[in-house]
């Protein structure tokens, strides 16, 4: 969009890096060069924005395919590109490559309009993700527009996602799963935007039809989910949020297991971010208190073994959840507020 797309090279032998630039440069990309894996991965991982990698099999150190695993490994990074360059005939290279998941190859001695076109349509790829992405951007940022509504929220979607992400992982869920729980657990109130400030701010009870308008939130997020890349996972995440173990919840009084896993996760911290910080209803309680709440209850509004598990943990998942950096749950697509 504008920017000049930007091809990392990775190669040990400094005049096949130079003949690289030269041809790169003329079709008009910028270039990052680096001679070993290892400093390819620091570019990679530096957050300076690359676009493609093009990376040589043979160098020492991290040779092209442990830093094509490794990139893949990284959701904030495993979706760039990567064509890795290998010697004629050198089958064993490309089928280590293909499994640790290379986008294509390129063989030596190479011809410059078979580089070109290769590279042309692995950016094209990129392009289409890039824009499936950045539909997800605008849900999150709605989201975020959602927490500003209501000031005294501030944050919550945030450390709700961090602390589900946290408790998804201690859970053993798969990396698509902790994804979408991530998602989830960030949207899961954006259902709200339909809902006057007047009632998400009333410091009072509400009357029986502002509660309806505030129940209405569930099944209005998940119709703004439904599109997103994950929404079949996503959706049901933010519709079942305010179910309740025991079947006493909305909007579909689901039951115990009948319950999204993902939506369990969600209520257990969702309820315990809220407890523990200040609403227009009343003021946060004391963290032993949120805990204790959460016990008594475990087996009635939550999963009885989730709930044991985040009591247990309650302390390395809130720890951990500062760690979590914007990208490393989303595949690079979620920013909090301020990130991006
Ligand atoms: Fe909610």
């Amino acid at each position: 969009m504008g920017r000049t797309e930007r091809i990392l090279v990775a190669d040990d032998d400094a005049a096949v890096r130079a003949l690289l630039r030269t041809l790169l440069v003329r079709a008009g990309y910028d270039v990052v060069e680096t001679a070993s894996g290892d400093a390819a991965l620091a570019v990679v991982t530096s957050r300076r924005a690359v676009d493609l990698l093009l990376l040589d099999v043979r160098m020492p150190g991290h040779d092209g395919i442990a830093v094509t695993r490794r990139v893949r490994a990284n959701p904030a990074t495993a979706l760039l590109p990567i064509i890795l360059v290998t010697g004629l005939g050198a089958l064993e290279d490309k089928i280590a490559g293909l499994d640790a998941g290379a986008t294509d190859f390129l063989t030596k001695p190479f011809e410059a309009p078979e580089l070109l076109a290769r590279i042309r349509a692995a950016l094209r790829t990129k392009a289409a993700i890039d824009r499936l992405e950045s539909a997800q951007g605008v849900l999150v940022a709605l989201a975020n527009a959602v927490e500003a509504k209501d000031p005294t929220t501030e944050h919550h979607c945030d450390r709700v996602a961090r602390l589900a992400v946290g408790l998804a992982r201690s859970v053993g869920l798969d990396a698509e799963a902790i994804e979408a729980v991530g998602y989830g657990a960030a949207l899961h109130d954006i259902g709200k935007i339909g809902i006057s400030e007047a009632i998400l701010r009333k410091p009072g009870p509400l009357t029986d039809l502002e509660w309806s308008a505030m129940r209405g939130h569930p099944a209005t997020g998940a119709r703004i989910v439904a599109p997103l890349r994950l929404g079949a996972f996503v959706g049901p995440i933010v519709r079942a949020h305010h179910e309740r173990w025991d079947g006493a919840g909305y909007p579909d009084g689901l039951r115990g297991e009948a319950i999204p896993t993902g939506a369990r996760i969600v209520s257990i911290v969702d309820a315990f971010d809220a407890m523990t910080h200040v609403r227009p209803y009343r003021a946060g309680l004391p963290l032993e208190q949120a805990l204790d709440e959460i016990r008594r209850e475990a087996g009635r509004q939550f999963d009885p073994g989730l709930s044991e598990i985040f009591l247990a943990q309650h302390a390395t998942l809130a720890a951990a959840a500062g760690e979590v950096t914007a990208a490393s749950f989303t595949g690079g697509l979620y920013a909090p507020p301020g990130v991006n």
